[in-house]
């Protein structure tokens, strides 16, 4: 028997196996690459009972990691976002809006360059200045935001709304304006990549293209490389985009990996994603990894 069958048992009750190469038993294959697997840390939140995390990032210049996630079911908020130093793990923390002051943010992205973290909620958009330590409105006050972008100048998509709109400056552009749009990452090329209900497309100026009839990606992300990736319930999935000819742009699943619950890039550009609320780092081996 050259294989282990490892059972993950999930908080929901589920099981699901995955054979792994008895050489690495903590390895899966990425890219037709083997990578070890391994915990980093538990992350440290009011999470309900099924912990769910929407979305995660790294401030590069702290190696500090944001987390969107659905705090216990009696909070007032539907959103929060958390934070935890990957240096220093004892120093984390929430960010919310505290006693009569709901924001519900779950919606964010960080200028790297600025040391900017930008917020979205139930009242417009939020900056929070890492280095002054300081949280202040940005704008669009009263507007429900429910998804976040930052490349340059902060994009975003309202509730209940069409399009993704770009904030330059006190000028606004709204993008694919006929489309009502879940979630989207916009690559180093100005190429948007965007959920919908029909599923995953990539598009630029008036051009879209149906990559994936999947409307159930969990996530988009991007690695420090540009290449970008989404996620589902059964693994990772690379979009592969033609720069010059779109209409070929395709998704190819690169791994696969059972209850994957959010996922990002750590400053090596290796991939850390969470399983519940345990954070895990997927790290190059040159061991054998044969995945049936
Ligand atoms: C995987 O990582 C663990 C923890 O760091 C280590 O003990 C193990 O030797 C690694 N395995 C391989 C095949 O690299
Ligand atoms: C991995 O598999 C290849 C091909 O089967 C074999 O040549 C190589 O020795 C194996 N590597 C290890 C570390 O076992």
């Amino acid at each position: 028997m050259l294989l282990l069958a490892l059972l993950l048992v999930l908080s929901s009750g589920s099981c699901i196996e995955i054979e792994l190469d008895i050489e690495c038993s903590s390895c899966v294959l990425l890219n037709n690459i083997c990578y070890n697997v391994t915990h980093l840390l538990d992350l440290n939140a009011p999470f309900r009972n099924r912990v769910v995390i929407h979305k995660m990032g790294i401030l590069r210049s702290e190696n500090t990691l944001f987390f969107s996630f659905e705090p216990a079911i009696e909070d007032e908020e539907y959103y929060k976002i958390g934070f935890v130093e990957l240096d220093n793990p004892e120093i984390s923390g929430i960010i919310s809006g505290g006693p009569n002051f709901i924001i519900n943010f779950g919606a964010f992205d960080i200028d790297q360059d600025n040391g900017l973290v930008y917020l979205g909620g139930v009242d417009g958009i939020f900056v929070l200045d890492t280095v002054a330590k300081k949280l202040t409105p940005y704008s669009s006050r009263g507007d429900q935001i429910t998804c976040l972008y930052y490349k340059n100048n902060v994009y975003f998509v309202r509730y209940d709304d069409r399009g993704i709109i770009l904030k330059r400056g006190d000028n606004f552009k709204t993008l694919f304006e006929y489309i009502p749009i879940n979630n989207f990452i916009v690559t180093k090329h100005d190429i948007v990549v965007f959920l919908t209900k029909y599923g995953l497309y990539v598009g630029k100026g008036r051009f879209t293209h149906r990559v994936s009839k999947n409307s159930l990606f969990r996530g988009l992300t991007v690695d420090l490389d540009g290449v970008v990736y989404a996620w589902w319930i059964d693994g990772i999935y690379k979009v592969v985009i033609f720069e010059k000819n779109l209409e070929m742009s395709k998704v190819v699943k690169v791994s696969h990996l059972p209850s994957i619950g959010a996922m990002t890039f750590d400053n090596d550009n290796n991939v850390l994603f969470t399983i519940d609320r345990s954070l895990y780092r997927m790290t190059e081996t040159k061991y054998n990894c044969t995945l049936y």
